[in-house]
């Protein structure tokens, strides 16, 4: 109680300071007031995703049937704004299938969206996402002016960048707000106020005006820090005294406060963390060369709690962080710090920092947003004194994109005291030296400033541990029935192997399974079996034609139950299934239990299996996942089409 009383005594001093601050502004807006357009709802059609979408509250109409399962919604209540807007309405309950308006706020992003069935509509997990939005009834609320045209993200991927424009997650412009931005001082105390001010009561607006949301993308590293941190905790403290005081609604000042400003270069919204060499072989000159390095990075940068975020482990012996990604928020700052680094000494434990990063550097109490990308930069002067491939994969596995950078390598005559040789490309996705930059000397490590922050800041590429061929789990489900024969059988084991051979194979990598079916079901090898591509291939080779029935709907819940339950969470799931024949069995319910799973099922239908049974099996959109060939001897035309589909289809996935 006494503490209430005292933030309550000290928040009506913020407010009066406030309203002072505002009050500048609240004449011409009056006279403005009365400008207001008309307003006229726009429209959009169940497609669109409201990543898509910059405006950050806004009413909108959708069209009927936003139902279809092709529309993804991802989340429960708060959805992924890679979500279809229209599609999460349905599955919220606030449109009905004939379409209608809604009202759509778009909220911080989450690191965990659950999916449920709701009002006819299914919506799908997802481990996080950048940005969120919640969805109510179209009902405008009093004294807020809602877009009558909406803005898209021209982004050329509209999914993936859009979460980035769009930072402060606040309100639109409130009632008696003018339509143009309203241009401060720069630098002004008014300006600070407008990035940190939660917004106004109505009852406030009436005698204070209104502030605008500052402009996306506006930076102001010019500005006293020191002066914006202490006005920000001033008026978070306001916001507490709203809720006292009755005139704030709850929900409004949890996005408040969690995305205070909006600042950084919005098209590198990363989580940076430098491991830098600070062992005793590397010498005192070339320490103050990386600390240079690190600060020119920082400065090409331009950090900020919209755009990327940087810190700094210093490893020899065992890491230590210097500074975590929230400590300092801009790039002049970041730079300050940098200079005050003091070498440690001691070994070279690259392998062992590297493990620190993952359990204790990028975890959210050290300012780890997961909206953004994880991406680690390792500089080494020569060599490790320790292993880093396998601590390399584990972080990589857990999302962490790690570059590598070398400085003066192992020459010729050193290389036996390398103890892992080729060590940066071991610790690196294998993607063409994307990853890994060596540097022949330290004088010329300047140049690679530029490099270097072009690829971190290249989120489309930031998918690291993931591609298309190498993330998966396939199970082949292989239809071994009389009418096929013997001849044929080995076809379609042709089949399955130029399948398999283009994929990138190992235990970590994507892995292949195995059921054949006839009346009953075999597992010919499981998931764990082989972990090279030669014995995958050679296992294939060696299954044996086995003669019978036709029972796919049982053959696909045995491959559910023998294949994908030992399937790794992480894996994408895939299914192949290749039958010449019409099931004997029903093939519904076992589908749509795949389906349901998230098993993605590709069906190739041979000679005479039944068209509309391959559609059933297959994964929506059957076009894309169900295929048809009159002869075995054609079945070679459609390895390079199914491969095609699968890489579509995983770089249409959202991805962090
Ligand atoms: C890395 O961190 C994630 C999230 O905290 C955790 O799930 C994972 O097990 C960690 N991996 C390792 C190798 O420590
Ligand atoms: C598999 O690949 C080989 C070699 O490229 C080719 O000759 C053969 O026709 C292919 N067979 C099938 C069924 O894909």
């Amino acid at each position: 109680m006494g503490i209430a009383v005292l933030t309550m005594k000290a928040s009506v001093t913020e407010l009066f300071l406030v309203l002072l601050v505002t009050g500048i502004y609240s004449n011409e807006e009056i006279t403005k007031k009365s400008k207001r357009p008309k307003f006229t709802v726009p429209q959009i059609s169940c497609d669109v995703k409201a990543g898509k979408i910059i405006d950050l509250e806004f009413l909108v109409a959708c069209p009927a049937g936003c139902q279809e399962p092709s529309y993804h919604v991802y989340g429960s209540g708060v959805y992924a704004s890679y979500s279809s807007v229209c599609g999460a309405a349905v599955h919220r309950g606030v449109l009905g299938t004939s379409g209608g308006t809604i009202l759509v706020r778009k909220v911080a992003g989450k690191s965990r969206y659950k999916g449920s069935y709701a009002n006819g509509v299914q919506s799908l997990s997802l481990p996080r996402w950048r940005e969120s939005f919640i969805v109510s009834e179209g009902k405008p609320q009093k004294d807020v002016i809602y877009p009558s045209a909406l803005t898209y993200s021209s982004s050329k991927s509209p999914d993936a960048k859009a979460g980035e424009t769009t930072k402060a997650y606040q309100k639109p412009s409130v009632l008696g707000a003018t339509a143009q931005p309203v241009t401060l001082p720069r630098g002004s105390v008014a300006e600070a106020t407008y990035s940190a001010l939660p917004r106004p009561s109505p009852s406030a607006v009436s005698t204070a005006g209104s502030p605008r949301p500052q402009p996306v993308g506006h930076r102001s590293q010019e500005m006293g820090t020191q002066r914006q941190d202490s006005l920000g905790s001033a008026f978070q403290k306001l916001a507490g005294a709203d809720v006292s005081l009755g005139f704030v609604p709850k929900e409004e000042l949890s996005t408040q406060s969690s995305e205070p400003a909006s600042q950084g270069d919005p098209n590198c919204k990363v989580d940076l963390s430098f491991l830098i060499d600070g062992s005793s072989s590397i010498g005192k000159r070339r320490f103050q060369i990386q600390k240079q390095f690190l600060a020119d990075v920082a400065q090409a940068l331009d950090i900020g709690p919209a755009g990327p975020l940087m810190g700094v482990v210093q490893y020899g012996d065992s890491p230590a962080t210097q500074f975590n990604l929230k400590m300092h928020m801009n790039s002049r700052e970041v730079k300050m710090a940098i200079e005050k680094i003091t070498q440690r000494g001691g070994q070279s434990n690259v392998g062992r920092a590297i493990s620190f990063l993952n359990k204790s550097f990028f975890s959210k109490t050290n300012g780890n947003r997961g909206g953004a990308p994880n991406v680690a930069v390792v500089m080494v002067d020569g060599w490790p004194t320790d292993t880093v491939e396998e601590a390399a994969r584990l972080a990589r596995e857990s999302g962490i994109n790690i570059f590598f950078i070398t400085i003066e390598g192992a020459v010729e005559s050193e290389k036996h005291y390398v103890m892992e040789p080729n060590f940066a490309n071991k610790a690196v996705c294998r993607t063409n030296g994307f990853y890994a930059l060596n540097v022949q000397s330290w004088f010329i490590l300047h140049k690679t400033v530029q490099p270097l922050v072009k690829r971190v800041c290249d989120t489309d590429r930031l998918a690291c541990s993931k591609t298309c061929l190498n993330s998966a789990d396939i199970g082949f489900v292989i239809d071994g029935s009389s009418s096929v024969g013997t001849g044929n059988f080995r076809t379609v084991l042709q089949f399955v192997a130029n399948l398999s051979k283009e994929f990138e194979i190992s235990d970590t990598d994507t892995r292949i399974g195995a059921v054949q079916y006839t009346y009953e079901q075999r597992l010919e090898f499981g998931f764990e079996k082989y972990s090279t591509k030669s014995d995958v291939l050679n296992a294939i080779k060696r299954v044996g034609y086995w003669s019978g029935g036709t029972s796919t709907g049982a053959a696909i819940n045995f491959a559910l139950e023998q294949l994908f339950k030992k399937s790794k969470p992480n894996k994408r799931k895939l299914m192949i299934l290749i039958t010449d024949g019409r099931s004997y069995d029903d093939i519904r319910i076992p589908a749509m239990a795949a389906h349901q799973k998230g098993v993605i099922t590709y069906a190739i239908g041979i000679v005479w299996a039944a068209p509309d049974e391959l559609d059933v099996i297959a994964t929506h959109p059957a076009r894309d996942h169900s295929f048809f060939v009159d002869e075995f001897d054609n079945l070679y035309k459609f390895v390079p089409t199914i491969i095609q589909n699968i890489c579509t289809e995983f770089n249409s996935q959202p991805r962090n």
